[in-house]
């Protein structure tokens, strides 16, 4: 399977904060905001993948995490020239998906449970078509909605409904088969001129291929889409970082604890940024050895 991080769009909801800087490298507390998305890749065992943003932005992508190969990926990187909507990820993408299902990720959407891995597995292992998520809100209209029947089939899904059919937003990350890239080269734009990403789930839908899951309780679905968001998030991380002693998306200590770095490596990382408390972290980790 591969992996996707879509990391564009102008961010003009954040302005002046992303007037020269993405949002997605933005910090929320103490990494960049696209170190949260690229974790959920690396706990999914995802090791291809795919950055898009901008051509302004991608630069800032590849110097910061380069090749991968640090911490035993590879990451590649294509430019989408124009926001023409999530699901042009898919077209943007389709030469690197090539014949393989993808998971895309938004570069902007935080996820946090212990149970994380166990969804990724279970959405991964157990994906016929299309596998996307619910997660309750108080008000989903600013996202795609989800209503299910009593039964918890899917009866509809809507992108940004002015009146919310359920509380269930969809949150920005998807799971789909290799028919992803035809789907998506097949759907037209929306009113407001983008292409949806609730279109391709849709076009699923109607085949009888697409299930979503329910985020159970615990599992936390982070806003960044305003300044006071990203503030609480950061609040968020600070606070169960500070209290269980454990990094949120340390990036270097997944790729260490699925195999994808050695102890060696992971200690070389530490020394890197030895002068900081997420050096000491990893060298920490490192020392510790077990996994
Ligand atoms: O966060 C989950 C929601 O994300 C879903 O519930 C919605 O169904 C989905 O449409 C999307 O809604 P947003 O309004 O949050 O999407 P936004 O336009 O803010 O884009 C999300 C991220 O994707 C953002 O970091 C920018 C990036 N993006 C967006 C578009 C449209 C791109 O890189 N390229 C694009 O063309």
């Amino acid at each position: 399977m591969k992996g996707i991080i879509l990391a564009g769009g102008k961010g003009t909801r954040l302005y002046p904060m992303t007037t020269v800087v993405p949002k997605s490298i933005l910090p929320i507390y103490d990494k960049p905001m696209i170190y949260y998305p690229l974790s959920i890749l690396l706990l999914a065992s995802i090791q291809d993948i795919l950055i898009i943003s901008s051509p302004e932005h991608l630069p800032l992508f590849q110097n910061m995490l380069g090749d991968g190969s640090k911490i035993g990926v590879r990451f590649s990187y294509k430019v989408q020239d124009n926001p023409r909507g999530i699901a042009d990820a898919f077209v943007v993408g389709a030469d690197f998906i090539g014949d393989d299902s993808v998971c895309l990720i938004l570069g902007d959407n935080i996820f946090f449970g212990s149970s994380m891995t166990t969804i990724l597995q279970k959405a991964i292992n157990e994906n016929n078509g299309a596998t996307v998520f619910g997660y309750p809100v108080k008000d989903a209209h600013s996202f795609g909605v989800v209503e299910f029947d009593k039964d918890r089939n899917v009866i509809s899904l809507e992108e940004k409904p002015k009146n919310p059919k359920s509380n269930y937003a969809v949150p920005g990350l998807y799971f789909y088969d290799n028919h992803v890239v035809d789907i998506a080269k097949s759907i037209k734009p929306s009113e407001r001129g983008e292409l949806e990403i609730t279109a391709i789930n849709n076009a699923y839908l109607q085949m009888g291929k697409l299930r979503v899951i329910p985020f159970e309780r615990g599992v936390a679905w982070l806003d960044t889409g305003t300044p006071e968001g990203m503030l609480k998030a950061a609040e968020f991380v600070e606070t169960v970082q500070d209290r269980q002693g454990f990094y949120l998306s340390c990036i270097e200590e997944i790729a260490w604890r699925r195999g994808f770095i050695s102890t060696e490596q992971l200690q070389t990382l530490g020394e890197e940024l030895k002068m900081t408390d997420y050096g000491q972290y990893l060298l920490a980790l490192a020392k510790g050895g077990s996994k």
